[in-house]
């Protein structure tokens, strides 16, 4: 195989923009051209104000200064792109279905089949395919079948190359990560791909860290490794419950027992609740194709973590309620964060959407303050939700870009994501303009309770009574 000098990723989101980025910088030869089928979306990765690209990701606006135009380069040909490729990445959104068989769990496919019928058709010469979206195992499996169908007879070559960068920390995730998982064939051609990904990956990694599969463990090991993350975090969440409960502390006990090295440190936060794109819908996925081998057992095991997590974004939002003498109607409640986690405009499955509709059930007022995500973003997540109508949610819930301001005669504030600046806000002031009691339910645990309870506050920080 001739080493690679062109490459083509569709979908240009959280997933293909960053990784085609670090691509671009550390492979200077080769060319990587984004496409997406939203034109607005490359408008916007082509934008000379590089604090409007549309992902916020630290570190990334640089290598898109550095790279964008030499051999970086977003755009809306996608027929172009995948005829010029030798290897097309497959970064398209995968939601889970809202419709039909495995409504609620299963993973939308229907992007991925659009993807795959295009190539087929665009592609003169062989192709790699590479599929970077989180898909059920097998996928690779039908995509070859729809290449090899449906094609202008050339040969493809399916790979997994699952993605394991997290947001907000994406660009040292892809430069140093931990490893590189790449599943194809155990043919002659299906070697030859693995390693024609292998050597663009060698640019910046040692070979070592670069893992080589079958096509069905690549794809499974990423579900696993999502669900075992997530399983983490709903396991020490369920603990803070307790701790609430008792006066156990829930940051001793994390301390405690990540000093073993059997279980390490990491991902031991208790937290209102896990958020993002992934952690959800891989479990769901899971979930799924244990039930559809007919592993109830094992399904079931593994839904438990999704349980558990809608259990702690719940249980935050009536610990407010009931610390509020059980009436919120009319009160003013100001949210501290709407994304799932700092560090990231992005919102999918944060856990603000669920507290903040539990709280205009109750007919709160909400104002929403956070750094990143925007007005129209905030309003189209709780209107997804199909709770109320949007005239509803407009006049409960107001979205501002003063914090400070708006605590003025506010009864409570819930921190919801772990944005630095708010250690730095001056809580005595926020203190003093806000009605007494003043409450803070902090479900990020940033804030110091001493420096929070001498100020005067009612403080309740997740996992300590
Ligand atoms: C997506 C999946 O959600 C995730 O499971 C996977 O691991 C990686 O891809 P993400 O990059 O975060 O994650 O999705 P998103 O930000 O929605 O970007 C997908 C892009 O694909 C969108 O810009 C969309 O317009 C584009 N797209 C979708 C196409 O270009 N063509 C299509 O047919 C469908
Ligand atoms: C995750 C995986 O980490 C990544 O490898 C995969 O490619 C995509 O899914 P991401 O969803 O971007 O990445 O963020 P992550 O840092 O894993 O956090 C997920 C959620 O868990 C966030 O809402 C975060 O706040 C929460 N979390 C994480 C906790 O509540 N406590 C913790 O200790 C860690």
């Amino acid at each position: 195989m001739k080493s690679i000098t062109k490459i083509c990723c569709i979908g240009a989101g959280y997933v293909g923009g960053p990784t085609m980025s670090v691509i671009a910088k550390q492979c200077p030869e080769i060319q990587v051209t984004v496409v997406d089928i939203n034109k607005d979306r490359i408008d916007q990765w082509n934008t000379n104000d590089l604090d409007t690209l549309p992902i916020y990701e630290p570190g990334l606006k640089e290598i898109v200064a550095e790279r964008r135009g030499k051999n970086l380069f977003f755009s809306t040909e996608v027929d172009k792109a995948i005829d010029e490729a030798q290897m097309i990445f497959i970064s398209v959104n995968t939601p889970t279905k809202t419709y039909g068989k495995g409504k609620g769990q299963a993973a939308d496919l229907k992007f991925i089949e659009l993807c795959a019928r295009n190539i087929a058709k665009v592609a003169k010469d062989d192709k790699i395919v590479v599929e970077k979206s989180t898909l059920p195992v097998r996928t690779a499996q039908a995509i070859q079948n729809i290449l090899d169908n449906t094609g202008n007879s050339v040969n493809f070559e399916i790979l997994s190359n699952p993605e394991f960068l997290a947001e907000g920390t994406a660009i040292e995730d892809l430069i140093h990560a931990d490893r590189v998982l790449i599943g194809g064939n155990d043919t002659p051609s299906g070697q030859a791909a693995k390693d024609a990904l292998s050597a663009v990956y060698e640019h910046w990694l040692p070979k070592e860290r670069i893992l080589q599969t079958n096509v069905w463990s690549s794809e499974l090991s990423k579900l696993v490794a999502n669900a075992f993350l997530a399983q983490r975090v709903s396991s020490i969440n369920t603990i803070s419950a307790l701790c609430e409960k008792t006066d156990a502390n829930i940051q001793e006990i994390s301390r405690a027992i990540g000093f073993d090295s059997r279980i390490g440190p990491k991902f031991l936060n208790a937290s209102v609740g896990f958020g993002g794109s992934c952690f959800q819908k891989d479990i769901l996925n899971l979930v799924y194709i244990a039930r559809s081998y007919g592993l109830n057992e094992v399904a079931d095991y593994w839904e438990q973590v999704i349980i558990a997590n809608d259990y702690q974004k719940s249980r935050f939002a009536e610990n407010i309620i009931s610390s509020l003498y059980n009436t919120i109607s009319g009160k003013k409640i100001i949210i501290y964060g709407w994304a799932f986690k700092k560090d990231t405009n992005d919102t999918r499955e944060s856990a603000a959407i669920a507290v903040a509709d539990a709280l205009l059930e109750e007919r709160a007022e909400i104002i929403v303050y956070d750094p990143k995500v925007s007005e129209e973003r905030i309003y189209a997540d709780l209107d997804y939700l199909n709770t109320r109508s949007p005239e509803e949610n407009r006049r409960l819930l107001k979205v501002t870009n003063t914090p400070i301001e708006v605590t003025k005669e506010a009864h409570a504030i819930a921190i919801l994501t772990e944005w630095d600046e708010f250690k730095t806000y001056d809580w005595k002031t926020i203190y003093e303009q806000m009605l007494k009691p003043a409450f803070v339910f902090d479900g990020r645990r940033l804030l110091d309770s001493a420096t929070m309870e001498t100020i005067g506050f009612n403080y309740y920080k997740i996992g300590q009574s």
